[in-house]
């Protein structure tokens, strides 16, 4: 297939290209470079034995969509937004806009241009609060951020795109909480200024860029106390991606589904898988809770499992290895490899 990918120079879309090019598809790369490096791309290169092809542009600007259209799409996967919580509340107008704005002209980009099949990047976050864990797609949705609302936003208008053209193909997949990277080393998650996260900020405690991690609460009703997520290595989830091309050229309609391992790790559990993939040992400071957290979010992902034949296949330990591989040998992220 030729595939368009927005943010494909991005955390899981440079990931999920290498897994697009080594399957054997066409590549064109829309992205500005906001929070990514074009060093991402010419190492998606490296690491596939093939070219993509990166156009350096935006995707709420007709022109630099056109020019991505240029050559044919048979599918758009739609990475390119922008995705930081507390970001999204200081500045809830530019989330609207590069969110909202960019996926109203990416549709109209591909809709002028005959493209008809769409895989979108959701989030778990859509789940806010949960009644009871683990969430399956049927879940009620509560936004409880900017961010989180532009994510349910775009949902909805993917949802009503394609209750009004039968012939489209979409797919929305709710990520819970993707870690780890590329077994290489080659790639990885690299975020510009204070990570949020909290697999990147472990990393920087391991690799000596910080002197400890700040834990959010270990006052939750949770065995040691501390937080609970469905961490998914990057791999797994880029494989998805995958599953989910194969998905759209197959079924039209719109089509939800989780993509978490189905069960959960505590901030602890984490920390300590951490230590011994590195070696290295993560001091902590208890702080107390963050604002707008859960106690425990997991995906219920079945639907994924036999809709998709998608299942997660790499554990905790080996997305540690692996974000630790990237982090030991990129302690500065993404720098040009010496000549
Ligand atoms: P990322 O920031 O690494 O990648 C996003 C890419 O989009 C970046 O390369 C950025 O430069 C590009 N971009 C942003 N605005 C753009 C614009 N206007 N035009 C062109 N390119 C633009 O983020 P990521 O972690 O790879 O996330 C990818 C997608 O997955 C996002 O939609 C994000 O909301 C979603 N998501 C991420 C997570 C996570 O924990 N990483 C969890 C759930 C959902
Ligand atoms: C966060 C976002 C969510 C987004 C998701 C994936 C918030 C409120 N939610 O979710 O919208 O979809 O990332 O990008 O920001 N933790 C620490 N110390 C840290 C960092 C995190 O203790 O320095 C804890 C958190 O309290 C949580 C767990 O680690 O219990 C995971 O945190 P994080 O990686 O930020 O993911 P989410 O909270 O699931």
């Amino acid at each position: 297939m030729k595939v368009l990918v927005t943010g494909g120079a991005g955390y899981i879309g440079s990931h999920t290209c290498v897994l697009l090019l080594e399957a054997g598809h066409t590549v064109t790369v829309i992205d500005n470079l906001c929070n990514s490096s074009a060093i991402a791309l010419a190492r998606v290169q490296e690491l596939a034995g093939r070219p993509l092809r990166f156009l350096q542009g935006d995707i709420r600007s007709r022109t630099d969509l056109s020019g991505a259209f240029e050559g044919g799409v048979d599918a758009v996967i739609h990475f390119a937004a922008l995705k930081a919580v507390g970001e999204s509340c200081d500045e809830p107008l530019r989330y609207f806009d590069t969110n909202i704005g960019g996926t109203i002209a990416l549709m109209q980009a591909m809709e002028t241009a005959g493209v008809s099949k769409l895989v979108f990047s959701s989030s778990a976050t859509v789940y806010g609060q949960p009644d009871s864990v683990p969430v399956n797609e049927g879940a009620p949705l509560r936004v409880t951020n900017p961010y989180g609302r532009t994510k349910l936003v775009m949902e909805q208008l993917i949802q009503d795109w394609c209750a009004a053209r039968p012939e489209l193909s979409a797919v929305l997949l709710r990520y819970f909480n993707p870690v780890g990277a590329h077994p290489s080393g080659r790639i990885g998650e690299d975020p510009r200024g204070e990570p949020n996260n909290l697999m990147p900020c472990v990393a920087q405690v391991a690799v000596g860029h910080r002197s400890h991690l700040r834990v959010f609460g270990d006052d939750y009703a949770t065995p040691d106390g501390t937080g609970i997520r469905d961490y998914l290595h990057v791999m797994d989830l880029a494989q998805a991606h995958l599953k989910a091309l194969e998905y759209v050229g197959l079924h039209n309609g719109c089509e939800i589904f989780n993509l978490g391992a189905g069960h959960g790790h505590s901030v602890i559990e984490l920390v300590r898988a951490f230590e011994s993939a590195s070696g290295r040992n993560i001091p902590m400071e208890i702080m107390k809770r963050r604002s707008g957290d859960v106690a425990e979010l997991t995906a219920d992902p079945s639907h994924a499992n036999v809709r998709l034949g998608w299942s997660a296949e790499r554990d905790l330990s080996m997305a540690c290895a692996d974000a630790w591989r990237w982090q030991k040998a990129n302690p500065l992220g993404f720098t040009p490899d010496p000549e």
